[in-house]
């Protein structure tokens, strides 16, 4: 039956799958963690990042004696090309309804997290907070035993794109706990397209594609960039398609095109981004 699930989920128009193979730049962590469970797997949105999440939560169980809590149980991420990925998950609770961030991306977490009981009920971690790229902040519907701990560091660059989760296994007649840990990924911006080639194996001159300042609205600078051949083939980037090509650089006066310079503006944190603004490249005889 378990693996009749990711199929339905898919055909009711939300893939539960991601992959495992995906470059990351950085892993997110944070410092208040519970001791105990096992590392899922890491599961990666397939392409772009996340965009929003869903946690499960098991209500509290009341104030009887043999009442088990378990708090939060699991966590998914909702990724911008439409995937939902989970990791490690609980088999107790529901999960809520999807917390989305108007930016489109996730950028830190924090874990809200219950210390160690003594000899009563443990539930470890309790609810999760994420920050989105424009500085908003989103709180799980998880529930309120202990504190929230610091937020992990900022991706530097892009935003988050996986997570992997510890998750404790039942303890069958013992104190479960569920989730007790989370580790999310940071992926960069923007993925290198197919190589472009000559035939004639030599670029002589350039132009960009690149838009004008967008007074108050979103900024992109470059967009997309041409390349001429020697023999006057003229290759045109998969880039976007925003403003305008510029005029072409001088050509090559003899020889072709052998070394490059490229300007880029560093993350912006909450502000606007535009990566790449500029580019020379340089003649050799
Ligand atoms: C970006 O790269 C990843 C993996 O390399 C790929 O799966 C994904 O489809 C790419 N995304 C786009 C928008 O091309
Ligand atoms: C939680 O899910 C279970 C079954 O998965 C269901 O029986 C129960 O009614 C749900 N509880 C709430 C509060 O939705
Ligand atoms: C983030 O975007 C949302 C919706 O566009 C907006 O309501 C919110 O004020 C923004 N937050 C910041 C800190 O700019
Ligand atoms: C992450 O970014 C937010 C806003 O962009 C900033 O307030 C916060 O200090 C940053 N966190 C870290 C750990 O750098
Ligand atoms: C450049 O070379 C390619 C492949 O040899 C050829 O198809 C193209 O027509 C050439 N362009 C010019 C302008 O000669
Ligand atoms: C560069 O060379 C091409 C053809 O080889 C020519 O059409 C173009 O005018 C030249 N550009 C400049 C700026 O001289």
């Amino acid at each position: 039956m378990q693996l009749l699930i990711p199929a339905i989920l898919c055909l009711l128009g939300s893939c539960l799958g991601g992959t495992e193979a995906r470059q990351y730049e950085s892993i997110l962590m944070v410092p208040n963690r519970g001791p105990w469970g096992s590392w899922g797997h890491k599961q990666f949105c397939p392409s772009g990042y996340t965009k929003g999440f869903e946690l499960k939560v098991q209500p509290f169980q009341g104030f009887w004696l043999f009442g088990d809590d378990t708090a939060l149980n699991g966590v998914r991420l909702l990724c911008t090309d439409g995937t939902v990925i989970e990791s490690s998950v609980g088999g107790w609770g529901n999960w809520t309804k999807a917390q989305l961030c108007s930016s489109n991306r996730l950028v830190s977490s924090s874990l809200r997290m219950e210390r160690w009981q003594y000899l009563r009920d443990n539930t470890a971690a309790n609810n999760v907070r994420f920050a989105c790229s424009n500085g908003t902040l989103l709180e799980g519907w998880g529930l309120s035993g202990g504190h929230f701990g610091p937020w992990s560091s900022n991706c530097t660059s892009g935003a988050i794109c996986g997570l992997q989760t510890k998750v404790e296994k039942p303890q069958g007649k013992w104190d479960d706990t569920a989730l007790n840990d989370m580790r999310v990924f940071c992926c960069k911006w923007g993925n290198w397209t197919k190589a472009q080639l000559c035939s004639s194996n030599r670029l002589v001159s350039s132009s960009l594609r690149m838009e004008r300042w967008q007074y108050l609205r979103d900024n992109t600078a470059a967009n997309n960039v041409r390349f001429a051949c020697s023999n006057g083939t003229l290759l045109e980037g998969w880039g976007l398609s925003g403003g305008h090509f510029g005029p072409w650089s001088s050509n090559c006066t003899s020889g072709a095109i052998c070394g490059l310079q490229t300007k880029v503006e560093k993350p912006q944190g909450k502000w606007d981004d535009t990566a790449l603004n500029d580019m020379r490249v340089f003649c050799c005889k």
